[in-house]
């Protein structure tokens, strides 16, 4: 079997995802594969089915401010098969996170899928941390609703567009609850 020995010089992976939004569990992940690649691209699915919190330009102004300054980490948009963008711009790796075992039927399904559809793009699970394994974007938009705080959940420009979004303060929850010391 012809697989490839080692890393290719400038490696680009491809992270897919809603990210809606970016979560410190995702931050996880792109840190973890720039270990192991030279560059990760952060890929926004546009999918007219789905109402998103965030529209696409504001999560590509999301993701791009969290990673400014980091020559290593872009993103961009696509639709259609993730295996056909991949191959467009010339990544053989998709890069997926999995949180716990509850994840892993859905991502082995997706990535023997995408094997099937073009066998020369693999398909890496990374772990995040621990602290981390809990955290999703569903979970951390319905706590901050309902005026929770996700501070240690998300990086700064995410807690701030929620802010904007529920025109609610940086440290406090819808309700204008003061966050605990
Ligand atoms: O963050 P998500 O919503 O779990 O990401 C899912 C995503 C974007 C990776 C997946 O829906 C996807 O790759 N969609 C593109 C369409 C496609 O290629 N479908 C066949 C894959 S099995």
């Amino acid at each position: 079997m012809a697989l490839m020995k080692t890393r290719r010089r400038d490696s680009l992976a491809v992270f897919p995802g809603s990210f809606d939004p970016i979560t410190n569990g995702h931050l996880d992940i792109v840190e973890r594969g720039l270990r192991v690649f030279d560059r990760v691209r952060m890929a926004i699915l546009v999918n007219a089915d789905k109402k998103p919190l965030f529209s696409v330009e504001e999560r590509l102004e999301i993701i791009r401010e969290a990673y400014r300054g980091n020559p290593r980490v872009d993103v961009d948009t696509f639709s259609g098969l993730l295996v056909d963008y991949a191959e467009r711009v010339g990544a053989s790796v998709i890069i997926r996170g999995i949180r716990a075992i509850s994840d892993f039927e859905y991502e082995f399904q997706m990535a023997l899928m995408n094997r099937r559809l073009n066998p020369q793009i693999e398909t890496v699970f990374m772990m995040p941390a621990e602290s981390y394994s809990y955290v999703s974007s569903r979970l951390v938009k319905e706590v901050f609703q309902l005026g929770g705080r996700v501070t240690e959940l998300v990086p700064p420009v995410v807690e701030r567009r929620l802010s904007d979004k529920y025109a609610a303060p940086v440290g406090a929850g819808r309700s204008g609850r003061r966050e605990r010391e």
